[in-house]
């Protein structure tokens, strides 16, 4: 394909990522002149005084100069250095890596993968971003301590508010994917203070299209009840919280099942509820994994991993949350895992959704062959899902 053609779409893609803010970096390599001092030039997106620039670190042999320009000069920059100077560009954005290769002949190609990081990019774009969920008049967010009585987010409570953005957004991505009943109803499993359940009821109310009824399912009786007054004051008549075990609770039905860093096997008594209601969509953010982390005793080159503490731990949460997407998707569950926040601001970071494909009465053989050799390589003798399930 023509140079030009492929590097106005890089360009194109870089100014789009830049301005829904899924823009992470753009990296440009390959220099044309091999004499040329400069090795390299990495450009991400920085807030300088309320407002975000693209910060470029110019790389030369022994020291990097760097340079802040706005959005419109930045890509100008960015054509000429892929026009005079640099061959490559790779462009990393939260929703897919695009790599940009281009020869002296003037051949070239621009590729598209998977995004490496789904995290959401560290900078804010408050100025330039419109929000889901806005500060101005937000009663729940006031009385839940994230704002101040003039609808400033509180000090300390920035990244609550984002976390509850980037979570709003992802639910809404996974729901328009969803073939829900025409009035449907979510669950949402240990919802402690409640602040993503009434951020994302807020929303869905406002832009969803369909109407639907949402519950609060909580173990404490003293946040339920605050919950509720919480919901009053915000004129919220579809949405309640009740006083119950997510394994217990009694729920007329259940089209749309979250649960939030519910502990442990909390997170798969929910999960198992969802599958047994036949829930459409199934969305949990694991908390700790103790359950696997006891039986992990692998017989083989594995134990390499294992014998290190904070390995085997990080080896039982992935382990986990795999086993939890192969048992949803050998209940007809579509499933995938996003980052929900980046990882400086909680280390409980993964998003699992399952999306529901096939109503099946029994798993799929083909998928359970798959997580028993999966659980036989670690030496893992059952996952509590699985009994749950009755899958063992
Ligand atoms: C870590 S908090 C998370 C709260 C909320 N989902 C969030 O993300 O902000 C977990 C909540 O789940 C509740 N919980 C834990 N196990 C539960 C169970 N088996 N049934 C109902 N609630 C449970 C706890 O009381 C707690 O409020």
């Amino acid at each position: 394909m023509y140079f030009e053609e492929n590097k106005t779409a890089l360009l194109n893609l870089f100014t789009e990522s830049f301005g829904n803010s899924t823009l992470i970096k753009l990296t440009l390599s390959n220099k044309r002149a091999k004499a040329s001092d400069l090795n390299n030039v990495f450009i991400r997106p920085v807030a300088i005084k309320e407002q975000i620039m693209l910060q470029f670190t110019y790389r030369e042999e022994t020291r990097d100069i760097t340079s802040n320009y706005p959005a419109e000069e930045a890509v100008k920059q960015i054509d000429l250095l892929l026009t005079g100077t640099f061959m490559n560009a790779d462009l990393f954005t939260s929703t897919a890596d695009y790599t940009f290769l281009s020869n002296k002949k003037g051949n070239s190609k621009l590729l598209k993968k998977a995004a490496s990081s789904t995290a959401l990019p560290l900078y804010r774009h408050d100025k330039l971003k419109h929000r889901l969920i806005s500060a101005e008049n937000n009663v729940y967010l006031r009385e839940l301590g994230v704002l101040t009585n003039d609808w400033k987010v509180k000090a300390g409570m920035e990244d609550k508010f984002r976390q509850i953005n980037r979570y709003v957004e992802l639910v809404e991505d996974v729901l328009r994917n969803a073939a829900l009943p025409d009035r449907f109803s979510i669950a949402d499993m240990g919802s402690g203070k409640g602040y993503l359940t009434f951020a994302l009821y807020d929303h869905l109310s406002r832009n969803y299209g369909k109407p639907f009824t949402m519950t609060g399912v909580e173990l404490r009786p003293a946040l339920a009840e605050f919950c509720n007054s919480v919901a009053v004051k915000a004129g919220f008549e579809n949405l309640n919280f009740i006083t119950g075990s997510i394994e217990g609770s009694e729920l007329k039905s259940i089209d749309v099942l979250i649960a939030l860093h519910a502990c442990d096997t909390a997170t798969d008594e929910a999960i198992y509820r969802g599958i047994r209601a036949g829930a459409g969509v199934i969305m949990v953010a694991p908390c700790c994994h103790k359950q696997i982390r006891k039986q992990i005793s692998p017989q083989n080159v594995l134990k390499e991993i294992t014998r290190y503490g904070i390995f085997e731990e990080r080896q039982a949460e992935t382990l986990t949350d795999t086993i939890r997407a192969l048992i949803l998707e050998a209940w007809g569950y579509k499933t995938s895992v996003a980052e929900f926040i980046a990882t400086e601001h909680t280390p409980k970071n993964i998003m699992l959704s399952g999306l529901r494909k096939k109503i099946r009465t029994t798993p799929d053989p083909a998928v359970v062959k798959r997580l028993s050799e999966l659980k036989q390589l670690f030496g893992i003798h059952y996952h509590h899902l699985e009994q749950l399930l009755k899958m063992d």
